[in-house]
């Protein structure tokens, strides 16, 4: 694991989108793992930004997102998909046929599942998963207690998780109860991670989450096991570890690093 501290969440989200690019450009039909939340907006405007103004072509890479609302159709404007849309998708020039989603609206959702994990398995499986974490050191949906092997499935949320996304839906009732999320087993199968994190709010969950024993109770510590994962922290997310110093020093060849593993 590497931690990665940067002056602030703009310049952590830019060496982000370089990383992607730099993916693309060597690997043009790469897969993409995608999360939602307000973390990554700055790394897909960025990503936006470059197609259009650099040309970076999104056209033969293949997406999938880590997680959706149960309930929540397309057109809701709460689901993901509709958050994907309007951050990603509609501004770039991905093929629709290679953009793959977790339908909120899917009746047989065991069986949606399991075609997801062979749609990842069929397409190469994931080159770069791009993560958030949730203030209970959830990745994906996969909330506290989730099993550390788990695979794409339901997940009853937290009353944490729910509150923290009270805002989008206006009030605690609104908030759906239930997600389809890839499992912890599904995202540590990717090649390499990038796990962003901003702000004070998630200073102490991430450092149990990076310095912390791995534990069920703190999703995002198994990312310790994976062989490729940078961790990207502002000033404000970074100020409750205690090796800080150490990953300051550890920033020199950073990228390079992280280009050398992806391409091995
Ligand atoms: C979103 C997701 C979640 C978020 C996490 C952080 O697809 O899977 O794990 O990454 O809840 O959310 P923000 O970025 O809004 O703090």
């Amino acid at each position: 694991m590497e931690i990665g501290l940067f002056q602030d969440a703009s310049s952590a989200s830019l060496y982000a989108a370089d990383i992607v690019g730099a993916l693309i450009s060597f690997k043009p039909n790469a897969v993409l793992g995608l999360a939602s939340g307000g973390t990554p907006i700055k790394l897909y405007q960025e990503l936006v930004k470059r197609h259009k103004v650099e040309g970076l072509d999104f056209s033969s890479v293949t997406v999938f997102i880590l997680d959706e609302y149960l309930g929540l159709g397309k057109e809701n404007l709460n689901s993901f998909y509709s958050y994907y849309n309007e951050n990603l998708f509609s501004h770039t020039n991905l093929n629709r046929s290679r953009i793959h989603v977790l339908d909120g609206k899917i009746e047989d959702v065991k069986e949606h599942c399991k075609a997801y994990e062979e749609e990842i398995r069929k397409a190469g499986g994931i080159d770069l998963q791009i993560l958030g974490i949730g203030s209970n050191g959830h990745i994906g949906f996969n909330e506290p207690t989730s099993s550390l092997v788990s695979r794409t499935r339901i997940k009853t949320l937290t009353r944490q998780t729910c509150l923290d996304n009270v805002a989008s839906f206006g009030s605690l009732t609104e908030v759906p109860q239930h997600a389809i999320t890839m499992g912890i087993g599904t995202i540590m199968e990717c090649r390499a991670c990038m796990l962003l994190a901003f702000g004070g709010s998630k200073s102490s969950i991430v450092a149990k989450a990076v310095e912390g024993p791995i534990s069920a109770m703190i999703p995002a510590s198994i990312l310790q096991m994976h062989p490729c994962v940078q961790v990207l922290l502002d000033q404000g997310a970074a100020t409750d570890l205690e090796m800080k110093e150490y990953y300051e020093h550890q920033v020199q060849n950073f990228k390079e690093n992280m280009l050398l593993r992806m391409r091995a």
